[in-house]
């Protein structure tokens, strides 16, 4: 199982370019099974969620080739199995996303249950209750959710929490129902609007993606297309903090700094000198980095996937500051982690807070999510000492090679097998 080690104290400088998101390229591949005819998928991040979907995909008859460039090829023109199996789901929830264009392209779906993980129950009922809505019959048992239907119809859902996967699925249900869905309530993230764009290429008619309210009209067939997977606003998130930890100075290109507004204003809240340019940013750490509270919601406002960084450089802080996670009932593991290393952090239930002030020493930690790794690799960049970070397995599900562009910039980070 590999390692990361660290050695801290050294400063980020100088440029790294942001692959593409993880979180928009997932749902791209599930929409591939809405068209008997190919699509390529550009700017694909090579993470271990993109290479666990294409296994699923190719089990299912889905022709998928890696070009160069981050280039996929995809085909669902001989669709054998209509199912995503436990032994791919268990290792990757977002399987669930096959069951909407399953159901509406072939009627019928056999989806093994993602099952919780370790920051949350993660449960589907929002979907299941969508498609249902939509005439489809769903039934759950021993651990598989069998839906069918005679044809989905257009219907009005208003989501009760907001899901991002939940309106990907029913957005990609929608496109071939007969009439029209309105998604209330939906989720605004950048990647929800980049499948829209990819199904509106596609031949779909979608409006409203990038709101709370989608308006979907149902057409009889969708084609082919060429689609650009949209750079990953959490992997520059993540190096806008490494830059600020470590206070260094750093060009973050190839992303959309717009994705990440609310990252970026906390930050500079903090101290932290950000300048905003079209296609990236620069981030300059100050010595001195304010403890400054933050409550994670629903895109626009501070992403739930950027709490764990975050909470790395808070520990830094000249104070005491406070972060509440409202998504996720359970994502606060890194804070354990992060106190072995001498952070000094309080949890109660949904909060977490951390008193800064103190310097983080090195030290043996273990990675229990993707964001968590994520955390513990800014916090070993700004300890004094070495870190090893044990499971990063986890790491590599969502980030691209993240140790070697971190090298290139100074950071004394390296893999051991
Ligand atoms: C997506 O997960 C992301 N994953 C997550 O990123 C991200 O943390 C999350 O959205 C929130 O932004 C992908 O896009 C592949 P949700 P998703 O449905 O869609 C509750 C990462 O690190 N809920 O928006 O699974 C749920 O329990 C990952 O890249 C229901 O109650 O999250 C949670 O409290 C981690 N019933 C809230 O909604 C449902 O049917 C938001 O979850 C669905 C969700």
């Amino acid at each position: 199982m590999d390692k990361i080690r660290i050695v801290g104290g050294k400063e980020l400088l100088g440029r790294v370019e942001i692959s593409g998101a993880k979180n928009a390229a997932l749902p791209a591949m599930a929409a591939v099974l809405l068209t008997p005819e190919t699509v390529w998928l550009e700017n694909v991040p090579y993470v271990r969620d993109i290479l666990t979907t294409r296994e699923l995909l190719g089990s299912m008859g889905v022709e998928v080739e890696a070009q160069e460039n981050e280039t996929f090829m995809l085909k669902a023109a001989n669709i054998g199995a209509l199912e995503a199996p436990y032994e791919l789901v268990k290792t990757m929830r977002t399987s669930i996303l096959v069951l909407g264009p399953l159901l509406a392209r072939f009627k019928k779906a056999r989806v093994s249950l993602p099952g919780g993980c370790a920051i949350g129950a993660r449960p589907i009922n929002l979907h299941l209750q969508g498609l249902e809505k939509m005439g489809a019959k769903c039934d759950v048992s021993h651990g598989y959710v069998e839906a069918s239907t005679t044809g989905l119809r257009g219907a009005y859902i208003q989501f009760e929490t907001v899901t991002v996967t939940g309106t990907e699925n029913l957005m990609m249900a929608a496109v071939l129902a007969s009439g029209e869905t309105m998604l209330d309530n939906a989720a605004c993230e950048p990647e929800v609007e980049n499948l829209a764009e990819m199904l509106c290429a596609m031949g779909a008619r979608i409006e409203g993606a990038g709101t709370r309210t989608i308006r979907i009209r149902g057409v009889k067939k969708l084609k082919g297309c060429r689609h650009r997977i949209i750079p990953d606003r959490i992997e520059a998130g993540t190096f806008a903090i490494a830059a600020a930890i470590t206070r260094g100075n750093l060009e973050v290109a190839n992303c959309n700094p717009k994705h990440l507004a609310s990252v970026l204003s906390q930050l500079s809240l903090v101290g932290t000198e950000i300048s905003m340019g079209e296609t990236g940013f620069r981030v300059r750490g100050h010595a001195d980095i304010s403890s400054k509270n933050v409550t994670t919601y629903p895109y626009p406002a501070f992403p739930t996937d950027m709490q764990a960084q975050y909470m790395a450089l808070m520990t830094q802080g000249d104070g005491t500051s406070i972060i509440t996670e409202t998504i996720f009932e359970n994502r606060f593991m890194h804070a354990l982690e992060l106190m072995r290393m001498g952070a000094d952090i309080t949890v109660e239930g949904r909060q977490a807070m951390v008193r800064g002030g103190r310097p983080l020493t090195g030290a043996k930690v273990q990675a229990s999510d993707l964001r968590a790794s994520a955390s513990l690799i800014l916090a070993g960049l700004a300890a004094e000492g070495e870190t090893i970070i044990d499971r990063v397995y986890h790491l590599d599900r969502g980030y691209f090679q993240i140790e070697k562009k971190m090298a290139q910039l100074g950071a004394e980070i390296e893999r051991i097998s």
